[in-house]
């Protein structure tokens, strides 16, 4: 099938590539030239495990070019994704900004093609949008008709960061909102050859599963946080507890491990466009909020508790390893290691930070830190070191490595030590 992707961010890119790597033809679109660029070149703009590999091949075999002009795009295609960024505003709503300015654009490109073209919504927005904005914008700026001349569908993306491609080609289940049988039909041909179960629902519906499924996964996080905060309190590992809890079938064991707090680029804000537009509609969603309020408590934990170990933390050395929000990734958007390094600076520590793939990210957030070239680097002469990411190159950290701190005050905001090669370490709720 032919494809065009409306904007080539993490989620874009990986669709794109997942889509061209199964043999279809993919336009990439996007206003940045310069990210253009890199993807013609076969160089991935984004860090993403395996994303680099697959985008050279899929370029190196033409399954996969680029385009910054909508009608070219729309023109060589059957189906266009909308894949553009839908943030936050202040109050915690979703800023529908570029999704209103995609679908006028997307107007007019389809109201200079003759043949029926579906247009699919993947960005994340709150529920009715398709059909509120999207869909009068579009049949306003084509002069069409929707189901006639036209199809639309909200195909949500479940991709993990660090693990998108492999969340892609092997997803659990594939939604599809459709306005009509016609639209959800192209779909379904694109979605043929994936071993998943497809849901065909509506287009309301569809965008609810994804703030519901974030929703869950969120508060299940600060469920276990706030088991682990217990746990804390009373000697007790809140991983052993989670082995136990998560084995119930009923439960599962995913998504129940304790620390600093979920971060990234998703979570708190679906779950802030969630609360906000349960507000507007006059219902007060306690349990969400619940939910968010942890998590913006969550990182300082880490902080009061350095504090309880040496003291006052003016003039002191704090050693940080990890800033990406999760491992694999550079991503830094709502790194819990951004509040947690604010905190810091508030009591006037001194920072020595190392990770392996997100320092230029969170440089551009924090140039005054001092960025060290390895984790012993950054270790040296400090007063005490906070590990903040889960990366596999922590877990073969020695007790050696730790040697070269002034002062030995470890913890460890995510299971990221391995206690048989480190001693005498403590974790943020175990
Ligand atoms: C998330 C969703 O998982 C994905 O389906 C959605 O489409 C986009 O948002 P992502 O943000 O990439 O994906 O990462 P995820 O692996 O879900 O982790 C998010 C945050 O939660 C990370 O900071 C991670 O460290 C934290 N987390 C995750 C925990 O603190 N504990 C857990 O048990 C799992």
């Amino acid at each position: 099938m032919k494809i065009s992707i409306v904007g080539t961010g993490y989620m874009g890119l990986a669709t794109g590539v997942g889509f061209a790597s199964k043999k279809n033809h993919v336009i990439c679109m996007d206003i940045d030239k310069k990210r253009l660029d890199k993807i013609e070149g076969g160089k991935s703009p984004v860090y993403e495990t395996g994303l680099q590999d697959l985008l050279e091949g899929v370029v190196e075999k033409k399954n996969l070019e680029v385009s910054s002009d909508l009608d070219y795009a729309v023109k060589n295609s059957d189906v266009s994704f909308i894949c553009v960024p839908t943030p936050s505003k202040r109050n915690g709503s979703s800023d529908l900004k570029f999704i209103d300015k995609v679908s006028r654009d997307l107007g007019l490109s389809l109201s200079k093609k003759d043949s029926y073209h579906v247009v699919v919504v993947k960005s994340t927005i709150p529920p009715k949008t398709t059909e509120k904005l999207i869909i009068p914008n579009l049949e306003e700026f084509s002069g069409k008709r929707v189901g006639k001349d036209f199809g639309v569908c909200m195909n949500p993306e479940f991709l993990r960061e660090g693990s998108a491609l492999d969340d892609f080609l092997n997803p659990d289940r594939i939604v599809i909102g459709e306005l009509d049988k016609r639209s959800g039909d192209a779909l379904v041909e694109l979605y043929a050859n994936f071993n998943a179960p497809i849901i065909r629902t509506g287009l309301k519906v569809a965008e609810m599963i994804k703030y519901a499924s974030n929703a869950f996964l969120a508060s299940k996080i600060s469920f276990a946080n706030e088991i682990g905060n217990v746990c804390k309190n009373l000697g007790i590992d809140v991983y052993e507890v989670m082995m136990g809890v998560g084995l119930d079938h009923r439960i599962s064991p995913h998504f129940l491990r304790a620390g600093i707090g979920f971060g990234g680029s998703c979570f708190s804000k679906d779950l802030k466009a969630l609360v906000n537009k349960s507000k507007t509609i006059g219902y007060d969603p306690v349990y969400l909020e619940g939910a968010l309020n942890l998590n913006e408590r969550q990182p300082v934990r880490i902080v009061n508790l350095l504090r309880k170990r040496v003291g006052t933390l003016r003039g002191r050395d704090i050693c940080i390893l990890g800033l990406a929000f999760k491992p694999n990734t550079d991503d830094v958007r709502d790194a819990s290691s951004i509040r947690i390094v604010k905190e810091l600076l508030k009591f006037g520590a001194k920072i020595r930070a190392y990770d392996p793939k997100a320092i230029d990210n969170f440089r551009e957030l924090f140039p005054g830190l001092l960025y060290c070239k390895t984790a012993r680097e950054a270790l040296r002469g400090s007063d005490a070191c906070l590990v903040l990411t889960e990366w596999e190159d922590f877990k073969n950290l020695e007790d050696k490595d730790f040697s070269v701190m002034k002062n030995r005050v470890i913890i460890e905001g995510r299971k990221a030590l391995n206690p048989n090669k480190v001693k005498d370490f403590e974790g943020v709720c175990w």
